[in-house]
């Protein structure tokens, strides 16, 4: 396996988010990245060069495998920081006691009441993003739809007027808190309605053009798609719209895009002063402005006109613990023949 060659550049007296470089020797950071191509990761990466000279290099994937890599390699890995879309992989790299401290200026950076903490600090949430319903208003207007997706999913009223994405990772985050809430078998009850009473589309993209296009009437997505579609189309030839479920029940899921530094980091020092670029201010708003999630720091500003604030949301009131679950969530979604 690669490692990247050591790149030294002294520093001195240059504060960048609160921590203090002083004529230490800097390296290269290899970054391990579940999120989507050209993210807001990327972005910030180039950010965070920029003003140290810090060289850091990506390797792009799924978050879960990954995930998986980073198990597999242990202490050998050559990845400085891992990254990604859900908290699933980040609470079980942290059980394989593969994580270093997030650090204190980060850990800072995010700490708010509508940000969950992880309990070992051991990683960071760098954004938030939520299950939503993307409608079309010339089509259905926002009042007439569905209350909860429980009942959307078995009412014969709205069957095949509805859509998900059966390799959504936010899926999985989704069914890990349905059956928090509401238990094992109501969930396979849920997962058995949705597969016989929704379509299934691959992509929450190819949903969304669809609700766009007048072709479906409603799609089980996230919120920063419709983002996305403003800056492919242009926000005055887009239709679609979504709409916040804020019933409290596993609709109104919010997942967690993370970032943590791996033990088996040669760097962890300076991967840990990236970790608090990424989360502070200016590392937030780059990051955002293309992903379209909510900042975690409660002080960055989203040049996202929808998003509502979170404290208005009405998640389910469930913990990080919840997430924990995606293995046996993935199980329940592959027995009911989504996957
Ligand atoms: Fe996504």
């Amino acid at each position: 396996m690669k490692k990247l060659a050591k790149q030294t550049a002294v520093f001195s007296g240059l504060a960048l988010a609160g921590v203090m470089f002083s004529n230490v020797a800097m390296a290269d950071l290899f970054i391990y990245n579940g999120q989507h191509k050209n993210s807001g990761v990327e972005k910030a990466a180039k950010l965070f060069t920029e003003k140290t000279g810090v060289k850091v290099e990506l390797k792009t994937g799924k978050s879960a495998e990954l995930a998986g890599l980073l198990k597999e390699e242990g202490m050998k890995s050559p990845a400085d920081i891992f990254i990604a879309e859900s908290t699933g992989p980040f609470l079980s790299l942290s059980e394989g006691d593969l994580l270093a401290k997030a650090g204190d200026e980060a850990v800072k950076n995010v700490s708010s009441v509508n940000v969950p903490q992880a309990p070992k600090e051991d990683f960071v949430v760098i954004g938030l993003r939520s299950r939503v319903l993307a409608y079309n208003p010339e089509k259905i207007a926002e009042k007439d739809l569905p209350k909860s997706w429980t009942e959307m999913a078995n009412d014969p009223k709205w069957k095949n007027r509805f859509s998900y994405h059966p390799g959504s990772g936010a899926l999985v985050d989704q069914i890990a808190n349905y059956k928090k809430l509401h238990g094992e078998e109501k969930t396979k009850a849920f997962l058995k309605a949705l597969k016989e009473n929704g379509q299934s589309i691959n992509g929450h993209t190819a949903a969304l053009k669809k609700v766009d296009a007048g072709e479906l009437d409603v799609a089980i997505m996230n919120q920063y798609y419709l983002d996305r579609l403003y800056k492919e189309k242009g926000k005055e030839n887009v239709k679609a719209r979504i709409h916040y479920m804020r019933n409290g029940d596993a609709d109104s899921t919010l997942s967690f895009s993370g970032a943590a530094v791996l033990k088996a980091s040669k760097n962890v020092k300076e991967a840990q002063q990236f970790l608090a670029f990424l989360t502070s201010k200016e590392g937030q708003e780059a990051y955002v402005s293309t992903s379209g999630e909510w900042p975690a720091n409660s002080k960055a500003v989203s040049p996202v006109t929808y998003l509502e604030p979170l404290s208005t949301l009405n998640p389910p009131k469930t913990t990080f613990n919840s997430y924990a679950d995606s293995e046996d969530a993935k199980k329940l979604i592959k027995e009911a023949g989504i996957q």
